[in-house]
């Protein structure tokens, strides 16, 4: 049957839903470029628009996974669990949880991605340790799986390469908060990756994709649905992202965090929440018997971290890069601190801890460390957050982003709860 991208961009624009041909033939033409990226942006922008159904989204996942190939680590002798977070401010959950994971009897293959706007990405935060190589083969990665139990590295050219087209495309389109696109996309690259169990950290707040806790309920709903469909176990957690997980945001400072949790210390969000992911994880990977916040502050994790940094060329106890230029903002009353997750990680990013495009550099060193937690009673004067810098022109700009949702209220106002619902099939 011949198609035109014409026919397949009206149908959605008109409401109507797309036949399996249809998308089939989208998604490999625009793969091959045969489907030009303005067809591509009205048809993402009709989808954002009109939505689709959920045979649909589940066509579209299928299209994108065929794009490409599909992973197979083989037997490694211990089940394979993932984890994917949809983004947050000062959110290092990755970075504890996988070496975490792997202390207590699974295996954990993290392909990840670098962050753009103002989340930050598993993979800068990495970079950030001296000699740490984010590029495995694909044989490197079944070898550190089966040594070490887990890798985090960058996802591979040939998984979901339709999705890669189509992310890209839909940041500068203003088509990326659309349910059935971030849902296809997302899992697609995880049910391509080959793992047989997947948790979901759908963060719901002012610093997450999902501003509300329906949409995010509905989007982890949508997610849970298509993983499970594909015969991948896949359940998912709704946290809250309307203030910065832990203290630290921005890349050295979040390992260095990581590192102090890792060791059994570190902010009680980030242990909560570490601790919780594992629980799901080891649930679908069958493992019982394991309790991992008694392995988490014991300090078992801590010699995997090391074996899973120095086995991709990193040294784990070399001192992290640290910026220039260190800037303190004080309360200028008593009351209650409050930090707003987005005004905080635009304060980071501006600090140059994040990039605006694709190629731009991220300082390693950059970023914004909370001195006291969201919530707690501060006195005037009170140093409340440091500025890392290796540009300090660009502290103005950070001060005016902080100035939007950082501030001592005049009443009593505690942390929101972090775990907020649960999506099992
Ligand atoms: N992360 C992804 O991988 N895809 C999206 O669409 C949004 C977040």
């Amino acid at each position: 049957m011949s198609m035109s991208a014409v026919d397949v961009i009206t149908t959605k624009r008109d409401g109507g839903r797309l036949s399996d041909a249809q998308i089939d033939w989208a998604l490999a033409a625009y793969t091959a470029g045969d489907v030009a990226d303005e067809q591509m942006a009205a048809l993402a922008m009709a989808i954002l628009l009109n939505g689709m159904d959920a045979a649909e989204i589940a066509r579209w996942t299928q299209a994108m996974i065929d794009s490409g190939d599909t992973l197979s680590f083989g037997d490694i002798g211990r089940p394979l669990v993932d984890k994917h977070s949809t983004g947050g401010v000062g959110d290092k959950v990755t970075l504890p949880l996988a070496p975490l994971v792997a202390a207590c009897g699974a295996a954990v293959p993290q392909l990840s991605g670098r962050g753009l706007g103002h989340t930050g990405g598993t993979l800068d935060k990495l970079e950030s340790i001296p000699g740490w190589r984010a590029s495995l083969t694909l044989e490197e990665i079944a070898a550190q799986l089966a040594d070490v139990g887990a890798v985090i590295c960058a996802t591979t050219p040939t998984l979901a390469p339709a999705d890669r087209k189509l992310y890209a495309l839909r940041d500068v389109t203003g088509t990326v908060e659309s349910i059935p696109l971030i849902a296809s996309s997302i899992m697609s690259k995880k049910i391509a990756e080959g793992t047989s169990g997947l948790v979901l950290d759908v963060k719901v707040g002012s610093g997450a994709f999902m501003k509300t806790p329906q949409r995010a309920r509905e989007l982890a709903e949508t997610m849970v649905r298509l993983g499970c469909d594909h015969g991948l176990a896949t359940a998912a957690l709704l946290t809250d992202m309307s203030v910065p997980l832990g203290r630290a945001v921005g890349n050295a400072l979040e390992v260095a965090e990581s590192v102090e949790v890792l060791r059994g210390g570190g902010p009680a969000d980030v242990v909560e929440l570490t601790v919780a992911l594992a629980r799901e994880m080891l649930a679908l990977g069958g493992i019982t018997g394991v309790d991992p916040a008694e392995v988490l502050a014991s300090g078992a994790a801590y010699p995997v971290w090391e074996a899973m940094i120095a086995a991709q060329g990193g040294d784990p106890s070399a001192p992290l890069p640290v910026a220039a230029h260190v800037e303190t903002v004080t309360a200028d009353r008593s009351g209650t601190f409050a930090a707003d997750a987005l005004a905080v990680g635009v304060a980071a990013w501006r600090l140059g801890a994040g990039r605006a495009r694709k190629e731009d550099a991220v300082q390693a060193g950059a970023g914004v460390l909370l001195l006291t937690d969201p919530g707690a009673p501060v006195e005037a004067g009170q140093p409340l957050l440091e500025l890392h810098t290796d540009t300090p022109g660009a502290v103005a700009g950070a001060r005016a982003a902080l100035d939007t949702g950082v501030r001592v209220l005049g009443e009593p106002a505690g942390r929101p709860p972090l775990l907020l619902g649960a999506v099992q099939r």
